[in-house]
């Protein structure tokens, strides 16, 4: 029997720009023909996944498409920036650009618990969704950047148990939001949706991003979030992001990451004492995040890197490794 959700066996990967770009004209006039002249609504993180949704439903039906991006205050440096930039401005999207900063760290004051955490990110998230989605008009559609692996991992969590964490995608919306889902690119892996990126002309930078969790940095602030110890891990993060790019680790490298404890120690700076937090460091190599193995990085820029992020970084006082494979450690700390 015919299963929407089930990749045919003869479906040839996407390998090349010609490929993407016939799987484009494919998919473009099949979202014509499903949605018509109706309105689809989007939940634009700037991951690679709704990123390329959004630039294929654009091509295919304009400002028909409105994308929401709820920045919930835990992104990266310059993220939520990029977003509008490239989708509000490059692409004429209809975005709707939402600052929810302050409600998502009020929420989250004086919470240390990681699943308290990551429960209320998620559902403050689907709130301001929501929210927005009440405000606008007409929509009958919802897209979403399910890929085939989303599909496949929600078949083995049915199976299987209990999830060793409360994994959630800021972009997973609630059931009842009674819209028919329009999910283009929800039979393709994850290296075939960056082809499709490309071929769609989206900054390599974006296609190429690196995982990010649903919840942000929420998860590498450790313990009860603070607005200074969170700008001190985003500033810190920016700065080994800018070294491993410039060092041709970005594209070597799975995942690589700063989190910063709530803890601090005693170090000195000016004839001074210092107290600050440490930033630690985490680089992992893996296929499947599963299991995650550890990415060496050379020494010298090591140093660099702690002698830039202790300089420029408000209350960082050190830098640290961690050189723990998956398991038994996690990806993230939290
Ligand atoms: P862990 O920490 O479980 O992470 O080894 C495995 C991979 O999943 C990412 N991750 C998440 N992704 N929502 C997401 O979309 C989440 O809540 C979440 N938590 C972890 C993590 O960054 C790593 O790539």
């Amino acid at each position: 029997m015919y299963d929407p959700n089930k990749r045919p066996d003869d479906m040839a990967r996407i390998t090349t720009i010609e490929q993407a770009h016939a799987f484009i004209d494919e998919q473009v006039a099949a979202v014509r023909a499903q949605v018509g002249d109706k309105k689809v609504l989007l939940a634009l993180s700037g991951g690679v996944d709704s990123s390329v949704v959004a630039a294929l439903l654009i091509k295919a039906i304009g400002r028909q498409l409105v994308c929401v991006h709820v920045n919930h205050g835990l992104m990266r440096k310059g993220e939520s920036e990029d977003v509008v930039k490239v989708f509000g401005e490059e692409l004429d999207a209809n975005l709707v650009y939402v600052d929810a900063t302050d409600r998502f760290l009020d929420l989250l004051a004086g919470v240390a618990d990681p699943e308290k955490k990551r429960k209320i990110i998620g559902a403050e998230f689907i709130k301001v969704f929501d929210e927005e989605a009440a405000k606008l008009d007409g929509i009958s559609y919802l897209a979403q950047g399910t890929i085939y692996p989303d599909i496949l991992e929600s078949i083995k969590a049915k199976e299987s148990g209990k999830p060793v964490k409360s994994h959630h995608n800021v972009g997973g919306l609630p059931d009842d939001m009674a819209m028919e889902l329009v999910e283009p690119v929800k039979l393709l892996y994850k290296d075939e949706v960056r082809v499709v990126g490309e071929a769609l002309g989206l900054p390599h930078a974006m296609v190429y991003r690196q995982p990010f969790p649903g919840p942000g940095l929420g998860v590498r602030c450790l313990g009860a979030i603070t607005r200074d110890r969170l700008h001190a891990l985003r500033e810190a993060d920016a700065i080994l992001r800018e070294e491993f790019d410039k060092n041709g680790l970005a594209g070597k490298v799975w995942q690589y990451f700063i989190a910063v404890p709530d803890l601090k120690s005693v170090g000195v700076r000016d004839h001074m004492r210092y107290e600050g937090w440490p930033a630690i460091i985490r680089a992992v190599n893996t296929t499947d995040a599963m299991t995650a193995t550890i990415e060496e990085i050379p020494y010298a820029l090591l140093h660099h890197i702690t002698n830039r992020i202790t300089s420029e970084v408000e209350g960082i006082n050190r830098v640290l490794l961690d050189l723990t494979p998956k398991p038994v450690g996690t990806i993230e700390w939290e």
